[in-house]
C-alpha cells in the first residue's frame, strides 16, 4: 500500500523512515510547507497527492486543526485511508470524520494520537468490542513526565526541564498544551469516544504542571511523595467524567517508576479487570511506530476506532472527589474545607477533606481570577 505523509516534522521523518522498510507499506509524496521541499518525493499541495491514484493511504503527523481538517476530510472523501497522529484534530473533528470514513469505506485509525508509541487506543477499542470498559486512566503526556521526573531526581528547575524535553522532540509545537494538561485531556476525550462511545467535548477539568515550583517539589519529596501528572474518565450517568490533575503518589506506588518519557496507561474491563500498558510516550520512533501499526491495521482490515453511534457530551466531573494537598495564601485557604494543615508561614500548606473534582477545580479559578498563586494535586488514597 503507497502511504503518502503529511508533515514532515519530528515524527514526519519517523515516519518516512520506517515507511522504507514496513511490510506492505511504501513511501509516496510528502507534503511539506511551501519552499520546504528539499527532497524528490516532497510536494507542497495536498492536489499532487490527490492526482496520484496509487496512494491508497494517507498518514498525517503534521498537528493542528487546520488545514489538517480540511485535509482529512477530502482525503477521506476520496476514498483513501487515514490514519493520524493528531490528537488535536480528532478531539474537536473526529465524530465528523468517523462518519465521513464509514460513507466512503476508508479506515479513519488515530491510535497514535494517545500514548506515543503505547498501544493504547488500540487495545482498548479491541477490548471494548469484547468487554464493558469500566474506568481509564494514566500517564499520558512524555513531555510533563519527562520534566516532574528531571525534577524530582536530578533537581532541574521548571524552565530547564522543559528546555530538555522540547530537546528530545517530546513536547507539541506549542509546549504550552502539555504542561496545561490539554494535551492529556484530548487523549482523554480520544480514549472515552473509543471505550464509551462518548467524547466529552465540553466541560472536562484540566490542570496541568504549571504552578508547581521547585520549593513545592522539595517539600513533597520530604513527605515522601512523588507527583504524576494523572488523567482520568469514566462512565458518570449517561457522560463521563473526564479530567487531568497533578496527583501524589507514596514511595513504592507503581507510577513513581514511570521515569522519563515514558507513559502508563490502564483501563479497567468489567471482565478482564485492570490492564496496564507502559512505553515511551513521545518522542520521534515511538510515535511513529505508533503510525506504521495503524498502517498495518489498515492492511488488515481494521477500518474505525471510535464505536458506531458515538457522540459528543460534556463532562459531569461531580461525582469524583479526592482530598487534595494545596499551597495557596492562607486568606485563599479559607475558601476551602482544610482537614490538616502541614505548614503556614507566608504561604499554607494543607491538605483539604474530601472535595470534588469539579468544586476543586472551580475554586481554583476564582482563587486565580482574583490573582491568587495556588498549586493543587490529588492525593492518591
Ligand atoms: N507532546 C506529546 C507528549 C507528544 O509529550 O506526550 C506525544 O503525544
Amino acid at each position: 500500500m503507497k502511504v503518502a505523509v503529511l508533515g514532515y516534522g519530528t515524527v514526519g521523518v519517523g515516519v518516512c523512515r520506517m515507511l522504507a522498510s514496513a511490510r506492505g507499506l511504501s513511501l509516496g509524496p510528502v507534503l511539506v510547507r511551501e519552499g520546504k521541499a528539499t527532497e524528490p518525493f516532497h510536494v507542497t499541495s495536498l492536489d499532487d497527492i490527490l492526482a496520484d491514484p496509487a496512494v491508497e493511504a494517507v498518514a498525517e503527523v503534521m498537528g493542528g486543526i487546520e488545514p489538517a481538517f480540511t485535509y482529512a476530510a477530502r482525503i477521506l472523501e476520496s476514498g483513501r485511508h487515514f490514519v493520524t497522529a493528531n490528537k488535536a484534530l480528532c478531539a474537536a473533528h473526529g465524530i465528523e470524520l468517523d462518519a465521513i470514513a464509514r460513507r466512503t469505506g476508508a479506515a479513519f485509525l488515530f491510535s497514535a494520537a494517545c500514548g506515543g508509541g503505547v498501544p493504547f487506543l488500540h487495545n482498548l477499542a479491541l477490548a471494548a468490542e469484547s468487554d464493558s470498559i469500566r474506568s481509564l486512566s494514566g500517564i499520558l503526556n512524555g513531555t510533563t513526565n519527562y520534566m516532574l521526573d528531571a525534577m524530582q531526581s536530578s533537581g532541574l528547575d521548571y524552565g530547564g526541564a522543559l528546555k530538555e524535553a522540547q530537546a528530545l522532540g517530546y513536547a507539541e509545537a506549542d509546549p504550552t498544551a502539555d504542561v496545561s494538561g490539554l494535551d492529556a485531556m484530548r487523549k482523554m476525550q480520544l480514549g472515552c469516544a473509543v471505550a464509551f462511545g462518548r467524547l466529552p467535548q465540553t466541560g472536562a477539568a484540566c490542570e496541568g504542571i504549571e504552578h508547581l515550583t521547585a520549593e513545592d517539589v522539595k517539600d513533597l519529596q520530604a513527605r515522601g511523595l512523588t507527583c504524576r501528572l494523572i488523567t482520568r474518565g469514566r462512565p458518570a450517568g449517561k457522560s463521563v467524567s473526564a479530567y487531568v490533575e497533578p496527583t501524589l503518589f507514596p514511595s513504592g506506588a507503581p507510577e513513581c517508576s514511570v521515569r522519563k518519557n515514558y507513559n502508563m496507561a490502564r483501563y479497567v474491563g468489567e471482565n478482564v479487570g485492570p490492564i496496564v500498558l507502559m512505553g515511551q510516550g513521545a518522542g520521534r520512533f515511538p510515535t511513529a511506530s505508533a503510525v506504521i501499526r495503524d498502517l498495518s491495521c489498515v492492511l488488515q482490515g481494521q477500518r474505525a476506532m471510535f464505536p458506531v453511534g458515538c457522540s459528543a457530551v460534556e463532562a459531569d466531573n461531580s461525582g469524583e472527589e479526592h482530598p487534595y494537598y494545596v499551597r495557596l495564601s492562607p486568606a485563599d485557604s479559607r475558601r476551602l474545607p482544610i482537614a490538616k494543615l502541614l505548614s503556614a508561614g507566608e504561604s499554607v500548606r494543607a491538605v483539604t477533606e474530601p472535595v470534588s473534582v469539579e468544586r476543586m477545580h472551580a475554586i481554583a479559578r476564582i482563587i486565580r481570577k482574583d490573582g491568587g498563586d495556588l498549586f493543587f494535586a490529588a492525593l492518591e488514597e
